[in-house]
């Protein structure tokens, strides 16, 4: 089984985030013997935002003479293999200003490709990314889950990060997104330390059963 990590945060050791894609990612390594691990730190290797140019590209224009664009296009290629080729993405998502960092938005510029991820058909646009396992990390400052649809309903409506993957995702064809979740981490030092000890809880019990 070949797994792909994704870290977007920027805050390495004190990322919450890190903390549980690795857990995650550790327990997937229990449910099977042959687990390989492919890591995409995306704070290290941040994709550029889509210029003219890689759109160019994207359309079949000539990048001869332009090193850095093709440097570019090769990462693109890079990270849109490395995405194609694994059966469970993992993917690290804080809640940056209600939405994604731009980190991992970068990443999904680059993956979101009519004709290799999603097509256009008459009947509207099909996703082509079928048979793969998607497990988010997400982490946020304030608390926007609840027990029902319409709790703090302000606060749903603010969550752009979560609903926002599940349906990029969803887009492209993969369906099987699994959550888990840290929030109210920017509540006070007890609540940031219990609301990540919980996702861990979940993460092992999660993969404990599934290993048993
Ligand atoms: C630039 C920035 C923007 C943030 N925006 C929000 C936000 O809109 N809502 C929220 O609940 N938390 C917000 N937070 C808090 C983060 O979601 C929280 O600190 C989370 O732990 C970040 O993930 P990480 O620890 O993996 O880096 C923000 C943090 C930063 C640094």
């Amino acid at each position: 089984m070949k797994v792909l990590q994704i870290d977007s945060s920027p805050l390495g050791e004190a990322s919450a985030s890190r903390q549980l894609t690795a857990a995650i990612t550790d327990g997937l390594r229990k449910t099977k013997a042959n687990v390989s691990v492919a890591h995409r730190d995306l704070s290290i290797t941040t994709p550029a935002h889509l210029s003219g140019e890689i759109l160019a590209a994207f359309g079949g224009a000539d990048t001869s003479g332009n090193a850095e664009l093709q440097k570019q296009l090769a990462l693109g290629e890079e990270l849109l293999t490395e995405f194609l080729d694994a059966d469970v993405v993992v993917i690290g998502a804080p809640m940056y200003n209600f939405s994604i960092p731009s980190q991992l938005k970068a990443w999904i510029d680059r993956i979101a490709r009519a004709g290799r991820t999603f097509r256009y058909t008459e009947k509207g646009p099909v996703g082509l990314v079928t048979g793969k396992r998607v497990i988010i990390a997400s982490s946020r400052g304030s608390i926007f889950a609840g027990d029902t649809p319409h709790e703090d309903g302000w606060r749903h409506a603010m969550d752009f990060q979560e609903d926002y993957l599940k349906r990029v995702l969803g887009f492209l064809g993969l369906t099987d997104v699994e959550i888990v979740r840290a929030e109210g981490l920017g509540l006070s030092p007890a609540a940031r330390e219990e609301s990540i000890a919980k996702a861990r809880r979940q993460i092992e019990q999660r993969f404990e059963a599934v290993a048993a």
